[in-house]
Parts: structure tokens; sequence; C-alpha cells
């Protein structure tokens, strides 16, 4: 349904997708078994593909991407060691301190603009094991696409260089991909190639892929297996969760070229806030306004829903419900504003 059939248009975040008829008759066919005991042939193809789509071991199905994120992580960092990652990132700022009060770890910051790999201030940060004195470094985690930082697509060269840095260093890399297939229907980059500079990943199938619910750790065999156990020390072992895979399978297989129309209703929304659509790499723009809890409101009453991200920063997110003519009418209000 495009949010145009309420007559409000919901840029608040590609969360807020619906599941479409096609991919709610795939849920109601989906086959299902005990997914504790590995019995759930919907979620067993599920990890499978996204595994090999990554040229991965192994995945594993998870309720949330925070907390993917989290299991990911804690297959690198342990207790009393550190993760560095941009300062905005969703693991730093998104998850409540899930990291640390889950896996007892420490986090560093570099600060960039647009999110991405400052390979200088990383090495600058990076600490390695002085016994009693410091607290180590043990990973480096990315965000691509990065989401407070206004989908910025992190490239794939910085990618490399950091991955040969983190080898050289002994750290591994974390991706938080929970929109990592935006990032490759706008560069054309292969999911293998973002794989194989990660030793782990998170992608999330209900941001742009419009599923409802679901994400994967993506990693070895060995992180998986210790995933699978945490998740369920966690309370996320699920029962007949195919019926939820069935939707991710859906979104994978309609759901992925697509996002260019995301990308390109981006920036037309982009345009009429007088940010240079050539900033905008997927389907989220920021906008820096020192009134933003002003402008949010004011769209509101036109039936525009757009967020604040900060005390100055509103952010407008385009999303499978989101069609031409919502984008476009979403435009003519925010040009007024
Ligand atoms: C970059 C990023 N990582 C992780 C998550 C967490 O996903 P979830 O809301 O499923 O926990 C989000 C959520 O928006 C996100 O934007």
């Amino acid at each position: 349904m495009s949010t145009s059939d309420t007559g409000v248009v919901d840029l608040r975040s590609d969360t807020l997708t619906r599941p479409t008829e096609a991919m709610r008759a795939a849920m109601a066919r989906a086959e299902v078994g005990d997914d504790v005991y590995g019995e759930d042939p919907t979620v067993l193809a599920l990890e499978e593909r996204v595994a090999d789509l990554f040229g991965h071991e192994a995945a594993l199905f998870t309720p949330t991407g925070s907390m993917a994120n989290v299991l990911a992580v804690r297959t690198l960092v342990g207790p009393g060691q550190e993760v560095l990652c941009e300062a905005r990132a969703h693991i730093a700022r998104a998850e409540l301190g899930a990291h640390a009060a889950y896996t007892g770890l420490t986090m560093r910051t570099w600060i960039d603009p647009r999110g991405q790999v400052d390979l200088p201030t990383i090495r600058s940060l990076f600490a390695p094991d002085m016994g009693p004195f410091f607290v180590p470094t043990a990973a480096i985690a990315v965000e691509n696409t990065h989401n407070f930082a206004g989908g910025a697509v992190l490239p794939l060269s910085d990618l490399r260089d950091l991955r040969e840095f983190a080898t050289e260093a002994g750290a591994g890399i974390h991706m938080d991909g929970a929109r990592i297939w935006n990032a490759h229907v706008a560069t054309g980059t292969p999911l293998r190639e973002y794989g194989a500079v990660a030793d782990v990943m998170a992608v999330c199938l209900s941001k742009g892929l419009g599923a409802p619910v679901g994400s994967l750790v993506v990693g070895s065999r060995d992180a998986i297996d210790e995933s699978r156990v945490w998740r369920k020390r966690m309370g996320g072992g699920m029962r007949q969760v195919g019926i939820l895979a069935a939707a991710g399978l859906h979104a994978l297989d309609h759901h992925v070229e697509r996002l260019a129309d995301d990308h390109d209703h981006a920036r037309l929304l982009a345009e009429a806030c007088g940010v240079d659509p050539a900033t905008v790499d997927t389907n989220i723009v920021v906008v820096e306004r020192s009134d933003a809890a002003a402008v949010v409101a004011a769209a509101r009453e036109e039936g525009v829903l757009i967020s604040t991200v900060g005390p100055t920063s509103v952010r407008l997110v385009t999303h499978l419900d989101v069609g031409r003519a919502d984008a476009e009418r979403a435009a003519k209000v925010l040009a007024q504003l």
C-alpha cells in the first residue's frame, strides 16, 4: 500500500513499511518447523542464501538488527576490550548500551561528518594489548550505509584499506549492514565484495527491503554457532519462524533492485529541502535546521511525517510504501517549509 492511500506520506523511517499482499501470501505458504531444533526449512533456506550472498560460511536469523549487531560484535570483542566505531554509529548511539550491558566491552569513536572510514584516526586510536595498562582494541565496526550520516555509502576502496590495516593489527572488522542492500544498488558493488572485507556482518530485511521483521548475523561457521547459543541466552530463540523468514526470502527476490526508486525519491526530496542531491547516496536525507522540531510539526500539519535525529537535524527516509506521487507531494510541502 502506498502511503498516499492514507493521505499521509510517512518519511520517518524505512522500518515503517507494511508487508505487501504478495509477501503476506508467501508468509502464509511458508513451510515451518521448530527453529530452536534447527528444523525450520524456510529459516535454513534464508540463512544459507544470505551467507552465500556475502560469501561467508553461515548466517543466523535474528528478530532485530540490534540483536544481530550485539551477537556479531561479541564474536570479535570480549569483556574489557574495545571496539572502535564512528561517533554516530547505530551501535554507539541507538542500541541503548546493549554492547556494554551484554558483552562488557567499551567503545571509542572517531568523528566523520559522512560516517566514513577515517583510517589515519583509526590508526591513532588503535590500542594494542599492553597488559594491565590500556583497554585493547579487538575490532573496528563500520556502518554501510551510515544511517545518521544520511545514508552515506562507504567506498569499497576505503573498506579494503581498513581490512588491510585490521589484518596487520590483528583486529576484527564488523560491518553493520542494516542497509547494505542500498549500498549495493547505489554503487553496483557485488554483495560478496562487501562480505570479503568483514569478519562478521549484521544485515536487515526489515528496513528498505520491506519485511516486517528480521535480520541476520553473517560470518564464519564458528561465529554463527557461538551466536546461536547467545541468541538463545538473550531470549531470541524463535520457533516456527519460517513465516517471517519467508517474508525475507520474498524481499530478497522482489525488493532489492527497486531500492533505486527510493534513492531517486530521496534526491527529489533533498532538492526540495535545499540539500545538494549529489550528496544523497541512497534513501536517507538529513537536513540541518536550527528549528528542527518546528519543521517536523509544520510538515505533520500538511500530512508529511518526518523526524528529528538531533536538536538541529531533520531526517527523511524513503521506502517501499512511498511511491513517486507521494514523494512529489512531500517535496512540494517540504519546499514551502
Ligand atoms: C544502521 C542500523 N543498524 C541497526 C539497526 C537496528 O535495527 P533494529 O531496529 O531491527 O534493531 C538500525 C535500525 O534502524 C540501523 O539503522
